[in-house]
């Protein structure tokens, strides 16, 4: 089969969805990869690393010409065109966008969007989500430390002795937990909030405090139980509750690193625009959701603005800013999961049966099969 990896072309998109490691693995397993000169040259990445991978460089109109293309983010107007109808596309394709995935549709691609794999032991290597929030977590921790004014950890010099920082993580999934290992590794005192009442262990176990806000109905407990591992939303009256918790947290910690999500819903506010105002001056939030609306109404989407004193990082892609470990976990998500739709002669075959396919596969023969 011919595989196309072309260069993305959204702003700021730095990744690439295969690297020479895995190209080779294509290569060698009989398939002709067509790599768009440039391709990873923003991940580090260098054509002739391709080339000795066993890739033909090519353009971008050979490399989206290709039965089956592999992308980071999902196709914007001008490369649907040149893709052919019944080409096979996996990416990072925004399964919760219904214009995305119609235009998919109707441009007649075979679509899968590996963000919406379920979250089952056989996935994991697949799970872009996980691959991805991971290093958004680490990231999210550096950009802090690096707009701080001051240092993490404690520091007892003959100067004088500098406390430790404290840090905030709201939302203890993969982002959230890697920024509590990351914390801690340099010295923070950290704690952290979630709804889910399982990520209380998970929290402890990194050596962060849980923000503990109790459930007072069995509804609560029940909707916090989430479904699939996901958080859904919670009532109105546990969110008060989290809120003035998170607020009085907010206001002793130096950095907060929000990371909460609801799939497939805005983000929830859990730092409102007062509890900014409560903060002290110097303090450093990173709002891993503003690709959703953000966990702070003043964050503002790729930007970093001062809030009443407080600096609020509101980039959003941060995979992007480690693009060339992001491109490698990336690549060999990829790599798996087309390893479910060939065969052993190394053609198509779709086989819906198995849940993970049935799941990622959003467009085909001109229909969105998914509702949101
Ligand atoms: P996510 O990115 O959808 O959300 C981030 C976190 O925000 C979640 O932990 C969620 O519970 C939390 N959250 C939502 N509303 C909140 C609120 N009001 N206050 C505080 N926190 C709030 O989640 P992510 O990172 O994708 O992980 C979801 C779950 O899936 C986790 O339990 C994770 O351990 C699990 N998982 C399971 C895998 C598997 O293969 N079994 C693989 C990867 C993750």
């Amino acid at each position: 089969m011919q595989i196309g990896i072309p260069r993305e072309r959204l702003p700021g998109e730095t990744r690439v969805a295969a690297t020479p490691e895995t190209v080779k693995k294509y290569a060698s397993a009989g398939h002709a990869v067509v790599v768009e000169r440039g391709a990873g040259t923003t991940a580090h990445f260098p054509d002739d690393a391709y080339e000795s991978a066993g890739a033909t460089l090519g353009d971008q109109a050979q490399a989206l010409g290709a039965e089956l293309v592999l992308k980071v983010r999902a196709p914007d107007d001008t490369e649907r065109a040149q893709m052919k109808a019944g080409t096979l596309l996996i990416g990072m394709l925004d399964p919760f966008n219904a214009e995305g995935l119609s235009a998919m549709a109707t441009a007649g691609l075979t679509a899968f969007s590996l963000e919406a794999a379920p979250r089952i032991t056989r996935a994991q290597s697949m799970d872009v989500l996980s691959s991805q929030a991971n290093l958004a977590g680490y990231k999210a921790v550096m950009l802090a430390a690096n707009q701080y004014g001051r240092l993490f950890p404690m520091m007892m010099t003959a100067a004088g002795t500098l406390k430790a920082a404290r840090v905030v993580v709201l939302g203890a999934g993969v982002a959230g937990l890697q920024a509590i290992a990351t914390a801690k590794r340099l010295g923070a005192v950290v704690e952290a909030s979630d709804v889910r009442p399982a990520a209380k262990e998970q929290i402890e176990s990194l050596g962060a405090k849980f923000i503990d806000v109790p459930y007072e109905t069995d509804e609560e407990r029940e909707i916090a139980e989430g479904v699939g591992g996901y958080a859904r939303p919670m009532p109105a009256a546990w969110m008060a509750r989290q809120s003035a918790l998170v607020a009085e947290r907010c206001k002793q910690a130096d950095i907060v690193i929000s990371t909460a999500l609801i799939p497939g819903r805005p983000a929830p506010e859990l730092i409102s625009a007062e509890t900014v105002q409560g903060m002290k001056p110097g303090s450093v939030i990173v709002d891993l959701a503003v690709e959703r609306g953000g966990n702070c109404p003043l964050s503002e989407k790729d930007q970093v603005v001062e809030k009443h004193g407080v600096a609020i990082i509101g980039l959003s892609n941060l995979p992007a800013l480690v693009a060339h470990d992001a491109s490698a976990l990336y690549a060999r998500n990829v790599l798996d999961f087309m390893k479910l739709i060939v065969n052993a002669e190394g053609q198509p075959h779709i086989n819906t049966d198995d849940e993970i396919v049935a799941a990622c596969l959003v467009c085909r023969d001109g229909n969105v099969l998914r509702s949101n």
